[in-house]
């Protein structure tokens, strides 16, 4: 009864069209004012998915207030039963997600492992790395003069911290490059052109990682990958499987969200020059509010799920045990009800309440500072080094209610000499 009383209109079903998640922004962001202001909280059906079918569908919330509701009580909407709008049968969702896909209690074991692994000394290390590679990656494209800013630019960074804070040797990062793009590219046929694709890559990156997680446990180091498999709550460790499930859920929140972040961001200042000026200008002062303003307005991570654990309401609606829930963070971060003039791009922008790290609760994005740490050390970067550095082609989109992708996208800049930074600057 609820549900027919609140079916989305057909103009505004997000599965409707081919093309609608592979089309940029702005036809996107129209479609969802249209929700925000006509139909907030309503009925949609799920895409049909090859050797899968079509699931019962969903409801869709495109209200910040919604989206932030929800989010905090984890006890009627939960993350076991999967975070994303179709079903994955559940061992499948939790060994792709790992705590992602988990409630209360193994979500907190979880969390807590990982917590007593990052202590300030290694926190202290990894934020020197970032500056380190930063330059590097910036030196490796400087004589250049032009280059595809995803691959040998924005996607660099997150790739090789990741990698290197889990202990992948080097000569596989491309590889986890690669298997990231397929497990994250699910949806868009050029990355992820089947199940058994999707599959085969999640297997490869958890054969990596549980490789790396067995070697800790017999000869221990002092990084992150010891540290993990050393570190116990309440009498217990992580399981080398965990590990892998673990390795797999960082390297794909921590690689392409904040890669395509960066991607974005460098899109967005060769649209906004004057937005430019107020960054390149006020540097250290600026980057703090850029950073959250490039991760607003790009929100690299569309939408989570939750099922909701009873019956229950969401702004007077009802919702029963069982259905699916989506919180489009994409939505939420352009609703006039919370930011002013909220498709102004403002790098000064404050407040910013956005919810591109999620909205609050215990799921809240574990690799925020990372990444603010990574967005800001690249840009500062790049603006000393290849000052003028601008987008010079289209961006590709991915085709993806998950991921807000650009797959490719060209840049040109004057070549320069970048120096190898001193470590005892
Ligand atoms: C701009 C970059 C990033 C964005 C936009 C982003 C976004 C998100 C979002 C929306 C969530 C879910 C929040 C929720 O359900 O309440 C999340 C969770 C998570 N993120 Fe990020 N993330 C980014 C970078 C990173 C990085 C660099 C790492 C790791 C080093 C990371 C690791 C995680 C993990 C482990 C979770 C799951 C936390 C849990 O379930 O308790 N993320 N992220």
């Amino acid at each position: 009864m609820t549900r027919t009383q609140y079916l989305a209109p057909a103009e505004l079903e997000l599965f409707g069209s081919e093309t609608f998640w592979s089309s940029g922004s702005s036809t996107r962001a129209e479609t969802f004012q249209q929700l925000r202001d006509s139909a907030p909280i309503c009925f949609m059906e799920e895409p049909i998915i090859p050797d899968f079918g079509q699931g019962p569908g969903f409801w869709s919330l495109s209200r910040h207030s919604d989206v932030m509701e929800v989010s905090r009580h984890p006890e009627i909407f939960c993350s076991g039963l999967g975070t994303n709008i179709p079903d994955l049968p559940i061992e499948i969702a939790e060994f792709m997600g790992s705590m992602i896909n988990m409630d209360s209690p193994r979500h907190t074991r979880l969390r807590m492992i990982v917590n007593r692994a990052f202590t300030p000394k290694r926190v202290a290390l990894i934020d020197r790395d970032v500056r380190v590679k930063a330059r590097q990656i910036v030196a490796s494209i400087s004589e250049l003069g032009e280059c595809d800013a995803v691959e040998q630019l924005a996607a660099q960074l997150p790739l090789q911290i990741i990698c290197e804070m889990m202990g992948i040797p080097q000569e596989d990062w491309h590889r986890v490059f690669e298997l990231t793009n397929v497990i994250l590219g699910a949806g868009d046929p050029e990355f992820t052109p089947s199940m058994e694709a999707l599959m085969s890559a999640v297997m490869e990156l958890a054969m990596l990682a549980q490789r790396v997680g067995e070697d800790r446990l017999a000869n221990p180091t002092d990084d992150l990958v010891s540290a993990m498999m050393h570190a116990e709550v309440d009498g217990e460790h992580l399981q080398p499987m965990e590990m892998a499930s673990f390795f797999i859920l960082l390297s794909a929140a921590g690689n392409e969200t904040t890669r395509n972040a960066i991607s974005h961001g460098l899109h967005l200042l060769t649209q906004h020059e004057d937005q430019r000026q107020v960054w390149q200008t006020g540097l250290g002062e600026v980057t703090p509010t850029a950073i959250e303003e490039i991760v607003r307005w790009s929100t690299p991570v569309v939408h989570f799920r939750r099922t909701a654990t009873c019956d229950t309401q969401i702004s007077g609606v009802k919702i029963a045990k069982g259905e699916k829930v989506a919180l489009w963070y994409e939505s939420a971060n352009r609703d006039d009800r919370v930011f002013d003039k909220p498709f102004e791009f403002d790098v000064l922008r404050k407040p910013n309440e956005h919810v591109g790290f999620g909205a609050g609760g215990p799921h809240f994005c574990l690799g925020a500072n990372l990444a603010r740490r990574e967005i800001g050390v690249i840009f500062e970067e790049l603006f000393q080094w290849l000052p003028d550095i601008r987008i010079s082609s289209e961006p590709e989109y991915l085709q993806s209610a998950f991921i807000h992708g650009i797959k490719r996208m060209r840049c040109e800049f004057t070549p320069a000499e970048v120096p190898a930074l001193d470590l005892d600057d």
